[in-house]
């Protein structure tokens, strides 16, 4: 039986954030998802999350998660500590992994590389290092004159001598479960941090230690995210690899340094987006399609040939081939356009469903709207969807005209092939092929504005 270990119960206090550590989000996900779906890769495994400081929020973030069971740390006494809390939780295990909330990019094939080499070795344990260029704040490792591993140094409890070694332990680590337990109650606290540290396991000779340490090529794989700055180098590799992907997947991107990818964002070939466009969470761009610059897409579903000109915000939204969008559009939730719908700037819509060919080109509000294919919807339409208490329902049918600055007054109907005049309140629902107008009539008065410029300019 093979136990993963996920510790996520430090205050990660080089955060200052109200906010547990491992929920803080690289490219669009918690840090924490990320190491869970590593732990998932391993079949068979039993996974334990340790928690402390913020474990209310960490159990509310992972009430779904049935196949985590969580350990309570409290007070939280340092790494080594948090293994024996998670293996007291567990029971007995054959084997031991341990990971940490905090490190976020590991490939699911280094883990599964670092189980196999501690049983081919039969080593008590192993255990990820690796060589980054800046090595400070982690853990470094001693080695003898042969090359040997001698032991883990914190960067606190170093010496100048040891602060030079470039070559850092990844906090990542593949036990023998009868050594761990049989180790963990030997640790003791006497150290820089006053802690319980997992790392001194590994050269607790007397319990049988022996440790293999496999090295990473690859140091952005292990890094480990402490403060912010460390967060937002996370993030950016993450985008980085997203827009790359998005490139292999097709995807034209110009300038890609400013576009904002979750990776979770899917394109089809021959999309191109513009510069500083910002495309998150399940959101999928079909082929042909262009999406103009600085627009802002989440959870929504572009279909081919769409063209979203600059500056639109959309949300959870679904757009139908040949659509076009924008300038300055705001598609909020539940919004559905059909094949060839034409939105305008400054357009807001919400639960609205357009079919085919119908057009919205000009400063409106569409909201709890349906509108029939064909149907043009003027400049200014307002639909009044909201009476201080709740949300009312209008229906437009198809191939209706609805004339500039209209108030539709919901809940209300348009029937096919009405006209809706310009300046209408419509209160009441219009007929199929009806005109309806609610203007009062107009008075001109014939030669009256000559002699009032006259008057209004004495007086000044
Ligand atoms: C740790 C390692 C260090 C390594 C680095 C890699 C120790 C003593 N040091 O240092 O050698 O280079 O990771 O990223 O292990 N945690 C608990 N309970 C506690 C303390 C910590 O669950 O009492 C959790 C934290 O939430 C975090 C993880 O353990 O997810 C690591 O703790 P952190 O304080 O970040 O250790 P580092 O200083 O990064
Ligand atoms: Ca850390």
């Amino acid at each position: 039986m093979l136990t993963v270990v996920v510790l996520a119960a430090g205050r990660g206090v080089r955060m200052r954030s109200g906010i547990p550590k491992v929920l803080h989000e690289a490219a669009g996900r918690p840090l924490l998802d990320r190491v869970l779906s590593a732990a998932r890769s391993l079949p068979g495994a039993r996974i334990v999350v340790v928690v402390g400081a913020g474990r209310e929020a960490i159990s509310r973030h992972l009430s779904d998660a049935g196949d985590v069971t969580l350990a309570v740390q409290e007070p939280q006494l340092g790494t080594g500590d948090a293994v024996r809390v998670a293996l007291e939780a567990a029971g007995g295990s054959d084997e031991v992994l341990v990971l940490s909330g905090d490190v976020p990019l590991l490939r699911e094939a280094t883990l599964a590389r670092l189980l196999e080499e501690r049983r081919r070795a039969r080593a008590s344990v192993a255990f990820l290092t690796t060589t980054p260029a800046d090595p400070t704040g982690y853990g470094r490792i001693v080695r003898d004159a042969s090359g040997g591993f001698v032991r883990i140094v914190e960067e606190k409890d170093a010496s100048d001598a040891e602060r030079r070694i470039r070559e850092v332990n990844a906090g990542v680590y593949a036990f023998d479960g009868a050594f761990v337990s049989r180790a963990l109650p030997r640790l003791s606290k006497e150290n820089a941090q006053g802690e319980y540290y997992l790392t001194d396991v590994l050269s607790l000779r007397e319990e049988g230690a022996r440790a293999v340490p496999v090295q990473v090529e690859d140091a952005s794989e292990v890094m480990g995210v402490n403060s912010r700055r460390e967060l937002a180098a996370v993030d950016a590799l993450l985008r980085t690899r997203a827009a790359g992907a998005a490139m292999d997947a097709g995807a034209t991107l110009l300038r890609p340094e400013t576009i904002t990818l979750d990776e979770t964002v899917a394109f089809e070939p021959d999309v191109v987006v513009e510069p500083f466009a910002s495309l998150f969470g399940a959101t999928r761009v079909a082929k042909g399609s262009r999406i103009g610059q600085g627009a802002v897409i989440r959870d929504s579903v572009l279909g081919a040939g769409v063209t979203v000109r600059p500056y639109c915000v959309i949300e959870s939204s679904r757009i139908g081939d040949g659509a076009v969008v924008g300038p300055f559009a705001r598609l909020r939730e539940g919004t559905e356009l059909a094949e060839n719908v034409h939105i305008g700037n400054f357009v807001e819509t919400k639960k609205a469903r357009l079919a085919k060919g119908a057009k919205a080109n000009h400063l409106t509000y569409l909201g709890d709207v349906e509108v029939g294919e064909r149907t043009n919807v003027g400049a200014g339409v307002i639909t009044c969807n909201y009476d201080g208490f709740a949300k009312h329902k209008t229906t437009i049918g198809k191939d209706v005209f609805v004339g500039s600055d209209v108030q539709l007054v919901a809940p209300v109907s348009v029937g096919d092939g009405a006209i809706v005049g310009a300046g209408t309140t419509v209160t009441q629902d219009v007929p199929a092929d009806a005109l309806a107008t609610s203007r009062s009539p107009q008075a001109n008065v014939p030669g009256y504005a000559p002699g009032y410029r006259e008057r209004k300019s004495k007086k000044n």
